[in-house]
């Protein structure tokens, strides 16, 4: 596990960020009473807190610059690029706070829907950079729910070529990591919070309801 964690799933493969302002802006995200706006508001402010977390591995090397006093070596980012991809259409709420802190990424979208019949995700839409394959990339779903269409979504991303992939979400739940680590134990999972357990409907307890709904207003 790592050091910014505090739960008891037995991988180091799944981060929870525990940081004090996470928790506070996950419980307020929480709440019914929370307006669209807020609720857009605060899913842009965790998601620039979980891509800190989720980049912090990325390689540096030195580079010589001048301050105003003088010349010193300092570090920039070197290696491969990020590709944000989001997983329709409450992914794209956690584009925006990815982006204000790294506004050079390139983005992706991948669009699945469940076949009612089948319960297979079934692709609408698929967008990729043509370089992906040399890119880190960090998929983007607030709710990882039963795991099937992260699972599907990062079946995608590794048919176009992509060899390192870290998922990020608000909220997990033990079912859908089990799911996710099944499929693709090579993937990094950080999340907010690994909450209890899916209702009958799919839904996350005690979750936050539908994210898709509450980011855009819908019902
Ligand atoms: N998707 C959501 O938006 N909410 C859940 O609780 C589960 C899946």
């Amino acid at each position: 596990m790592t050091s910014t964690e505090s739960s008891s799933m037995p991988t180091d493969m799944v981060t929870v960020v525990s940081h004090p302002l996470v928790r506070h802006k996950l419980t307020h995200l929480r709440a019914r009473t929370t307006s669209t706006a807020g609720f857009r508001r605060l899913v842009r402010e965790l998601s620039l807190l979980l891509a800190y977390e989720a980049t912090r591995d990325l390689k540096l090397e030195p580079v010589t610059i001048e301050t105003p006093q003088e010349t010193m070596e300092g570090e920039e980012l070197s290696g491969k690029k990020l590709c944000f991809v989001s997983i329709l259409r409450a992914g794209n709420g956690i584009l925006d706070g990815m982006l204000d802190l790294i506004p050079s990424a390139r983005v992706g979208h991948i669009g699945l829907y469940r076949d009612p019949e089948t319960l297979e995700a079934v692709e609408y839409y698929l967008k990729l950079p043509d370089d992906i394959g040399d890119r880190i990339c960090i998929a983007v779903d607030p709710m990882l729910a039963t795991g099937h269409s992260a699972v599907a979504a990062i079946d995608r991303l590794k048919n176009a070529g992509c060899k390192s992939i870290i998922f990020v979400c608000l909220l997990a739940v033990p079912q859908g990591i089990a799911c996710l680590q099944k499929a693709h134990p090579d993937v990094r999972i950080i999340t907010c919070s690994i909450d209890r357990e899916l209702d009958d409907h799919g839904y996350i307890c005690p979750g936050l309801g539908d994210a898709g709904d509450r980011l855009f207003g819908t019902k």
